[in-house]
């Protein structure tokens, strides 16, 4: 149970604090707590413990990326051939705006973005992180499947996956109620929630396969066929149950040849999707609640206006 309850504003402000809400580090046991749906009127932080019903960032986001190569490629960090990649999973806030970087004694980000915890000149500074990456916190727990599995699905572009994983991590990961330090009790180890993170991201992104579910409603990358938005998001919807938001990079439609003259300005190169739901108790176990997307998406909407790209050959790795 909770010793201290400090409002989430404040805590907003209170960027260097360990935890949200000033949680005791006594055992939070929560298989004996009713698992409260995140966001519900249940969910409130006086009355529940913050720790085993997500109170702070209760509207999750389960995110993937379709990249073709990852500029990497030398280094061996290639993509897999059936699956779209890793990106993370977010707390937005219920009403679908969200907080970053909420613990700076939790930074593990070389390379932080926004560089302030609110993006403006006068937010917070976040510190960039120096050495050792986040990617060697495993070994000490023994977790070399873990990493080896993100090395092959949590993959990243322009980046080392480590410094990619710390990003994820300290952006997102500490503004979760349900991820805070005092929720371990009073055996934690030092990266036991980083571990568990990871491992909850991939709980998630196992549920998700997004490659197949496209495939087996025919859309399958292409260099030679383009999509149509609709398309893409029913397929999506009849095997996820709710519709979630596709993100395009690349030109805007009405900048293409085929798309000139369109009031149509949305981006024509798939390579996002997020996955939006609630939680049942803690994140960590897995009882969703699947809901549509908050906003709409940034594809183009035109007839065949989306293309999915097949893979640089040299950016795909072995099975
Ligand atoms: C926490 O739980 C452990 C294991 O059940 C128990 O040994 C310990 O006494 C508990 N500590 C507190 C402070 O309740
Ligand atoms: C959304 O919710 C958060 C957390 O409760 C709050 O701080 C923020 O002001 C809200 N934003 C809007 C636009 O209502
Ligand atoms: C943060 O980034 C902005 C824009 O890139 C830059 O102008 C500013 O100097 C940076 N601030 C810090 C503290 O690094
Ligand atoms: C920071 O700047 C923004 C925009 O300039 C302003 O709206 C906000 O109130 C400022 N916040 C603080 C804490 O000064
Ligand atoms: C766009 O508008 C111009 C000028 O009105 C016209 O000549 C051209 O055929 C139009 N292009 C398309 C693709 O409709
Ligand atoms: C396309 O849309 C964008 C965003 O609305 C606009 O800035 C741009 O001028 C448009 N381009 C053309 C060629 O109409
Ligand atoms: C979810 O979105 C679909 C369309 O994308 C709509 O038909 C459905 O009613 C929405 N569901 C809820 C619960 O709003
Ligand atoms: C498909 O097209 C994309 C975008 O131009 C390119 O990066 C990729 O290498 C192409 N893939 C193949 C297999 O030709």
């Amino acid at each position: 149970m909770k010793t201290n309850t400090v409002a989430a504003t404040a805590a907003l402000l209170a960027t260097a604090s360990a935890s949200l809400y000033g949680e005791s580090n006594v055992n939070h046991t929560c298989v004996l707590q009713p698992n409260y749906l995140s966001c519900s009127a249940q969910a409130d932080p006086k009355t529940v413990d913050s720790c085993c019903v997500e109170t702070f960032g209760g509207l999750f986001v389960s995110t993937q990326y379709w990249d073709t190569y990852t500029g990497y490629e030398a280094q061996g960090q290639v993509l897999p051939e059936f699956s779209w990649t890793i990106h993370g999973l977010w707390p937005d806030f219920c009403n679908g705006s969200y907080t970053q970087y909420c613990d700076l004694s939790r930074q593990y980000d070389p390379a932080p973005s926004p560089n302030t915890t609110n993006g403006l000149p006068n937010g917070t500074v976040v510190p960039a992180y120096k050495r050792p990456s986040i990617s060697t916190f495993l070994a000490p727990f023994g977790r070399f499947d873990l990493l080896a599995y993100m090395n092959k699905y949590w993959v990243s572009q322009g980046q080392p996956n480590g410094d990619f994983w710390g990003h994820e991590f300290s952006k997102h990961a500490t503004c979760f109620s349900t991820f805070d330090v005092p929720c371990y009790g009073p055996e934690y180890q030092p990266h036991q929630e980083v571990i568990d993170f990871f491992q909850t991201v991939i709980l998630y992104y196992m549920r998700l396969p997004t490659w197949g579910w496209l495939g087996s409603h025919g859309i399958y990358p292409s260099n030679s066929t383009t999509y149509t938005l609709s398309n893409m998001e029913a397929a999506l919807r009849a095997e996820y149950g709710s519709t979630p938001y596709l993100g395009c990079s690349g030109p805007r439609y009405n900048e293409t040849t085929a798309g000139r003259n369109s009031t149509d300005n949305g981006r024509t190169q798939l390579s996002e999707v997020w996955y939006y739901f609630h939680s049942y108790g803690r994140p960590q176990n897995g009882n969703w609640q699947h809901i549509n997307q908050t906003g709409s998406s940034s594809c183009a909407k035109a007839a065949n206006a989306i293309s999915y790209f097949e893979r640089t050959k040299t950016s795909v790795g072995p099975n």
